[in-house]
């Protein structure tokens, strides 16, 4: 059985008093032994006093991008070995924000997945289609699309996990339903069975991300094929992310 897995994105969010605080909350308020995976992924200046903070505890550190060469002149990047020296355990590659803001896709995101997993991180990859591509029809062509873009014999899925998040369901209080989400899910599965084999679609986990909530995060993640959440906006208050942990936990119970 795949374990759930709760991961807190914080995009560009709080001052590092906050964040020390709210990490704080979150390790106070996790229950002791939960069968869970849970992870925070501030911005990068963070990184480091967080580190410290959550040393020890269960919760593991990510990053929100990493650039995909090791070191050089790539002025205002930060490199995956640089995440792992931070203390990082994961990072988040391809959000449809970097996609949407940043221009990156395909190759690039290829690249920085690659990058990651050769300097022992996890991945955390972002996949979902825009509210234009869901009404015209194109969800699972993009879903595919994107997939395709990272998924191969070239790169081993133990250490990732896929994040489908509907750029439509992103910070606007518009949450998939979870029959809408569990429809992507399986869609995203079969795929993978398609580009790997079935074992490793059976193995992957996949989250669902896009205005999660605590009153929404156990009817979610109840859905057969949704194996956790990336949270945004809800991850920025202790209280609201151990209820979505509160949620994770008693859908697999
Ligand atoms: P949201 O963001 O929970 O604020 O909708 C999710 C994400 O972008 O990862």
């Amino acid at each position: 059985m795949r374990k759930k897995y709760v991961a807190g994105n914080w995009k560009m969010n709080l001052n590092l008093a906050e964040a020390k605080a709210l990490v704080e909350g979150i390790k106070k308020g996790l229950p002791a032994g939960a069968n869970i995976d849970v992870a925070v992924c501030p911005p990068f200046y963070m990184l480091v006093p967080l580190a410290e903070i959550l040393s020890g505890s269960p919760i593991a550190l990510g990053a929100q991008n990493c650039y995909f060469e090791p070191k050089g002149a790539f002025t205002g990047e930060v490199s995956a070995p640089m995440l792992k020296d931070a203390g990082c355990r994961t990072v988040i590659i391809g959000h449809s924000e970097r996609r949407q803001y940043f221009g990156e896709a395909g190759d690039l995101l290829k690249k920085k997945v690659m990058a990651a997993l050769a300097n022992g991180l996890e991945v955390i990859y972002c996949i979902g289609e825009t509210l234009e591509e869901r009404e015209a029809g194109k969800t699972e062509s993009v879903i595919s699309r994107h997939l395709r873009e990272v998924c191969g014999p070239d790169v081993s899925l133990d250490k990732v996990t896929i994040a489908y998040e509907p750029v439509w369901a992103i910070g606007t209080g518009k949450t998939a339903t979870p029959a809408q989400a569990q429809e992507v899910h399986a869609y995203c599965r079969a795929e993978i069975a398609k580009l790997y084999n079935p074992t490793v679609a059976a193995n992957v986990r996949i989250q669902y991300g896009g205005s999660v909530k605590p009153d929404n995060a156990k009817e979610l993640m109840s859905q057969p094929d949704v194996d956790g959440a990336l949270v945004g906006g809800a991850s920025l208050k202790a209280a609201d992310f151990l209820g979505i942990i509160q949620g994770a936990l008693a859908a697999q119970a």
